[in-house]
């Protein structure tokens, strides 16, 4: 068979070799032509810069390895280099030897973590935490955010294996929703496992709680219930920032002694209570202002129409429901992080997914609720509120 016209893998035309008989070379292909071009524009010194912003692969092999960055936050969260290092800087022996650490890899680790902007390395070589890791990584502080990557490390890093499974046949992957069991269920029986799960989540939500409690106007309520709290990062944040508001976090059972361990951590037990329930299963505790953090998102539509009835009727005439997800938002470009978390939640839950900021708005418009607002919250996430009309009592 002749040369020309033999294709190699990828379907390529095969280039002929120096010193390849005449009749064999290959005529410049359109398609190498394209690639000696690109070629050029790369090199080139004038412009080459600028093309390899524009047209680089770059982008797209730090996507795709975004993984290797993952694991080395991970890791260092997990094993806790932030906290070693709250009391000031170490020098590699000494921290290494904290960590448990071996000298082969230990310290490009530790200049990794530099690079990534998490810790700092002063001219005698020691180690210290960046200001943004002393506040939120260092698990002593109240302001630790490494319980979300903690549960990221030991429960979703497995779990978005599954995407690709999930893409061909829609099921999740999580092991909780293999069986008939319901996903919380199934999830608390084992004790660490809901540890780690409730401090994860105050992990997502306190940034987001922490606007909450200044953007929406608790001044003119007295009372307001969480439902599905887990610790109660909503209740502890709109309690600090509001020192005139009662309110409570209502959860499964299961999930009452780690609420009360953080509320009381804040000293705050006499003015957020938990009230353990199923808000599945009869109506939910009346206040002001019920909320709802990441649990619409965990069900399907019909459930969380179910669940704005149940808070429509737990207000009074004037009384609002917030829910806040990590909605996508119609006509904005960056909605990344939001369809990232709409798959995690597929991963998570036979019949999760996150909704539109838009979606949200028509339910709680169909559920009675008027004067309805939208706000972006921080990251991905954002909350939909609204009132039910009338006036409210006079207390
Ligand atoms: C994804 S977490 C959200 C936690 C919290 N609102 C936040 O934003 O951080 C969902 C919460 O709903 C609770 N939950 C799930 N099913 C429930 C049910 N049937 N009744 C009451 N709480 C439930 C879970 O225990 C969990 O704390």
């Amino acid at each position: 068979m002749g040369q020309l016209g033999r294709f190699v893998p990828g379907g390529r035309k095969r280039l002929t070799m120096p010193g390849e008989p005449a009749t064999e070379r290959v005529r410049d292909l359109p398609d190498v032509r394209r690639e000696r071009l690109l070629m050029r524009a790369l090199q080139n010194r004038l412009l080459g810069p600028l093309v390899r912003r524009i047209l680089g692969p770059q982008r797209i092999v730090e996507k795709g390895m975004a993984f290797w960055s993952a694991r080395l936050v991970l890791t260092a969260v997990e094993a806790g280099v932030c906290t070693e290092l709250a009391d000031g800087p170490l020098p590699e022996d000494e921290l290494r030897r904290r960590l448990g650490w071996h000298p082969r890899a230990a310290g490009t680790a530790l200049d990794a973590l530099v690079a990534a902007g998490l810790l700092r390395r002063d001219r005698s070589g020691r180690y210290a935490n960046t200001l943004r890791s002393a506040l939120f990584l260092d698990r002593t502080k109240p302001s630790y955010l490494g319980g979300l990557l903690e549960l990221s490390s030991t429960r979703l890093y497995e779990l978005w294996g599954g995407l690709g499974e999930l893409l061909r046949t829609g099921g999740p992957a999580a092991a909780e929703e293999q069986g008939e069991d319901e996903f919380f269920a199934a999830l608390y029986r084992d004790p660490t496992a809901l540890r780690e799960f409730l401090a994860g989540m105050t992990g997502i939500s306190t940034p987001e709680a922490t606007l909450i409690a200044a953007r929406f106007p608790w001044k003119r309520f007295g009372t307001f219930a969480d439902i599905g709290t887990a610790q109660g990062a909503l209740p502890v944040r709109v309690a600090l920032t509001h020192p005139h508001l009662r309110g409570l976090g209502f959860d499964l059972p299961v999930v009452g002694p780690v609420f009360t361990d953080y509320v009381s951590s804040f000293g705050l037990d006499q003015r957020i209570r938990f009230v353990p329930g199923d808000f599945m299963a009869g109506p939910l505790p009346t206040a002001d202002v019920v909320s709802f953090g990441h649990v619409f998102h965990g069900s399907p539509e019909r459930t969380r129409r179910e669940l704005a009835t149940k808070a429509y009727a737990a207000i009074p005439p004037g009384g609002a429901v917030i829910v806040y997800d990590a909605m996508t938002r119609p006509g904005r470009v960056d909605n990344y992080f939001s369809l990232l978390s709409s798959l995690n939640i597929m991963l998570e839950t036979r019949e999760g997914y996150e909704s539109s900021t838009d979606d949200c708005v028509k339910l709680l418009h169909d559920t009675g609720l008027q004067r309805i607002e939208v706000r972006h919250l921080i990251g991905p996430t954002s909350m939909v509120y609204g009132f039910r009309p009338g006036r409210l009592p006079r207390s």
